[in-house]
């Protein structure tokens, strides 16, 4: 059993600490063309604009075979209780494919068990697709509602709008309208529903714990709804329950139909299980879901690769490592120049900093070092004309990461003043690399940018669903591998938890006195 050890003796680091980061201001074109690593279905990881040079490469694989991260993923794969907090094994790699075999788990297949939920919603997806599934009252379903929270919502919602367009283009494409309900906010049910034909809607209620106070709200919300439009039909006709199989949820048998996940996939990686997948199948078809977890397979596959050089997951993490611990910086942008990827660093969020925001070890023992980045994003180039400034010019360096593609996913473009759109957005990329690394010096200290500023990029031809799949599951290694390295477990979030419990005191109606004076700010 590999071993795992903290951070917290410069020994520990190997020799990343002690080499000299490059100077990014120095960056080459030989750097742009070479410093390059394939992640998967087709995208490449790119960091020639990253402060490491070939030294850093060594000390990284040291301290990666040191802290045994390789043998640790392989160890979370076979099934081992990795995630310690919560004395559960870490199991969303099988919804996708089983890297290094099958594992089963207190008897049960796990992989086999999550091929047999997809391949019930895929049949169920293909129904109501088709018409032969219908509303309670005799029409076909149109529009599809996702209610749920957190990563009941994030991923999902991302890979749906990340895919939207790219399915539009298709020959035969069939669509359904996909919404998404999550906050307990009253304006947003109503604003996503207000429209809505209820004859013609398909709630889908997700949520792994049943418990989840938003979401249970949320759906009594749509029950309301539908009841005062005058239906006389049950609204659990019309939804399906996404939930695990020990939930509150999944005792309730008036759902049109339940498909189940488990404690073994956490919230946040759960995209590619029937929590992202239900949805997608629904509205963007079984055959695209199947091919985004095609994607996702490939990186997983590629992320165990022992070589830190050769493996991107791998290396994106330690570059990140490198930025935050011996760098010193806090913050990640995450900024795709890609419409399709507006939620993403949204998902992203979440996947980072629930997984990663960590200051005890996976002992319980305090961590003396900095762990998880606060991670922040928007598509380019709406962030150029926003935050920017700050990027270039702040007094805090923000490491970039850039997303990009060669061609739009439509297709539809126009050519203004001697360029296309698409030609527009990839320059902008490509003068935003080399803005921040190398900087121009003017007499005017107000327009002078000083350059340095830290960036990869993550380039693909365009953004297919086994190209979105193999970017998912990039993220879900990189933050992995930065938590075995950190020695946190990444799959526990008890820090959600204290604001839950006090929401409930001040709902239950005798909170203590700090809790009612708060209270009583908010009108309660
Ligand atoms: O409160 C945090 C959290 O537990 C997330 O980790 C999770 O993604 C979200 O709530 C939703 O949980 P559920 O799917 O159980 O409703």
């Amino acid at each position: 059993m590999p071993a795992y050890n903290n951070l917290d003796t410069i020994a520990a680091y190997g020799d990343v600490a002690a080499a000299k980061p490059f100077d990014v201001r120095a960056l080459s074109a030989q750097r742009l063309e070479q410093w390059r690593v394939p992640i998967a279905a087709g995208l490449e990881f790119c960091y020639g604009a990253a402060p490491v040079e070939a030294t850093h490469l060594d000390a990284f694989q040291q301290l990666a075979d040191e802290h045994e991260l390789i043998a640790k993923y392989r160890e979370l794969l076979s099934g081992a209780v990795i995630n310690t907090g919560e004395s559960r094994p870490v199991l969303h790699h099988l919804l996708r494919g089983e890297p290094i075999g099958p594992v089963t788990y207190r008897d049960r297949d796990q992989g086999a068990f999550y091929r047999q939920q997809r391949e019930a919603f895929a049949a169920f997806a293909t129904r109501v697709r088709s018409g032969q599934e219908v509303g309670a009252t005799g029409k076909a379903f149109r529009t599809v509602v996702q209610i749920g929270i957190g990563g009941s919502d994030l991923g999902p919602r991302a890979l749906y709008l990340a895919l939207r367009e790219w399915v539009a283009t298709q020959p035969d494409a069939t669509t359904l309208h996909a919404r998404f309900v999550s906050n307990v906010d009253p304006d947003d049910a109503a604003a996503v529903l207000a429209d809505l034909d209820f004859e013609t809607t398909l709630f889908v209620v997700v949520s792994k714990s049943g418990t989840t106070q938003e979401t249970l709200t949320n759906q009594q919300f749509v029950a309301e709804l539908v009841q005062r439009a005058g239906h006389s039909f049950d609204p659990l006709a019309h939804t399906v329950a996404v939930t695990s199989q020990t939930s509150p949820m999944a005792k309730n048998s008036g759902y049109r139909a339940a498909f189940y996940i488990d404690d073994y996939v956490g919230g946040r990686y759960s995209a590619t299980s029937a929590v992202g997948g239900v949805i997608l199948s629904l509205a963007l078809g079984p055959q695209v879901f199947e091919r985004l977890l095609a994607g996702a397979a490939e990186a997983d596959a590629a992320a165990l690769e022992p070589r830190v050089a050769a493996n991107a997951a791998l290396l994106d993490a330690l570059i990140g490592v490198y930025l935050r611990n011996v760098l010193g910086l806090q913050t990640t942008a995450v900024l795709p120049y890609s419409q399709a990827l507006s939620r993403f660093p949204a998902h992203l969020q979440q996947l980072d900093m629930e997984s990663n925001g960590k200051s005890v070890n996976r002992s319980g023992g305090p961590v003396d070092y900095e762990t998880g980045p606060i991670v922040f994003g928007e598509p380019g180039t709406n962030g150029q004309h926003s935050f920017y400034q700050l990027l270039h010019q702040g007094t805090t360096v923000v490491p970039l990461q850039f997303i990009g593609f060669h061609t739009s996913q439509r297709g539809q473009d126009t050519e203004f003043d001697g360029s296309t759109s698409q030609t527009k957005l990839n320059a902008n990329l490509a003068a935003q690399i080399v803005a921040f690394a190398r900087g121009k010096s003017d007499a005017n200290p107000n327009k002078t940018f000083a350059g340095g500023r830290p960036s990869t990029v993550i380039v693909g031809r365009s953004l297919t669903p086994e190209a979105l799949g193999a970017l998912l599951a990039h993220y879900e290694n990189k933050v992995m591998f930065q938590g075995f390295t950190w020695n946190v477990n990444s799959f526990d979030q008890e820090g959600v938890q204290l604001g839950k419990v006090l929401t409930k005191e001040i709902l239950g109606g005798n909170p203590g006195a700090e809790l009612a004076a708060a209270g009583r700010l908010l009108g309660i």
